[in-house]
């Protein structure tokens, strides 16, 4: 089943709980949240604290991407937060392997996110131990950017090694992810989709939720 993942980036932050609200109506069935250091990328968003008030706000699971360096640092506070799964960069993560099990030990899904510069090949050695694979479509750092397309071919590689690895990670996507783009992930074989601008950025988060999710199970084939 394909699942809609909205990213708060782009809701207004004097609202979360509010806007949270209205994305899981419009049939969000994961919340997705961007952690952001001003040192990995260009850009400084919201930390542990947050996601603590956010935990009260839905039952959710609680997808932290983490966009920051020194991720060993900070796991143990997101885990005391709430979050759920935790993300990190390939780009970021020093001793990756490491930092994965240790997301793990804080009792959360490990995940692994990669640019859209990095091969995937990379990380075939880590999958087996990762909830989902995030494969950026847009360069880490904003919400509204335009999706970038040689990215599919990740989302068909993930899909495929998944196949022949005999594994059972998901594989999310994230950025520029709307009407006009959607149909294409699910088809290349992405099941979480991360959405932010599209679901927050114009108004009307339930009803935009709910077209955006018709859409992608359209093209996954789950609905006529
Ligand atoms: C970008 C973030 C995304 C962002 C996507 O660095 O990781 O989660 O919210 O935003 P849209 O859907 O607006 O491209
Ligand atoms: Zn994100």
């Amino acid at each position: 089943m394909v699942e809609l993942a909205p990213s708060i980036l782009s809701a207004d932050f004097s609202r979360l709980a509010e806007e949270i609200e209205a994305a899981e109506r419009g049939g969000g069935t994961v919340i997705h949240i961007d952690i952001m250091d001003g040192h990995f990328v260009p850009n400084i968003t919201l930390g542990p604290p947050v996601v603590k008030s956010l935990r009260k706000a839905t039952k959710l699971p609680l997808d932290c991407h983490l966009m920051i360096e020194n991720a060993d640092e900070f796991i143990p506070a997101f885990a005391e937060a709430g979050a759920n799964w935790v993300s990190v960069h390939y780009e970021a993560c020093r001793h990756l392997h490491r930092t994965l099990e240790l997301i793990a030990q804080h009792g959360m899904e490990p995940a692994v996110v990669v640019n859209p510069a990095t091969r995937v090949n990379l990380l075939v050695d880590v999958l087996p131990m990762v909830h989902h694979v995030l494969v950026m479509s847009v360069n880490p750092g904003f919400g509204g950017q335009s999706f970038i397309p040689f990215t599919l071919d990740k989302i068909r590689r993930l899909h495929e090694l998944r196949r022949e690895l005999g594994l059972g990670y998901r594989i999310e996507v994230d950025g520029g992810i709307a009407p006009d783009t959607i149909a294409q992930v699910v088809e290349a074989g992405a099941d979480l989709l991360v959405a932010g601008n599209a679901v927050f950025g114009h108004g009307h988060p339930e009803k935009h939720a709910r077209e955006l999710l018709h859409a992608a199970r359209v093209a996954a084939g789950e609905v006529a």
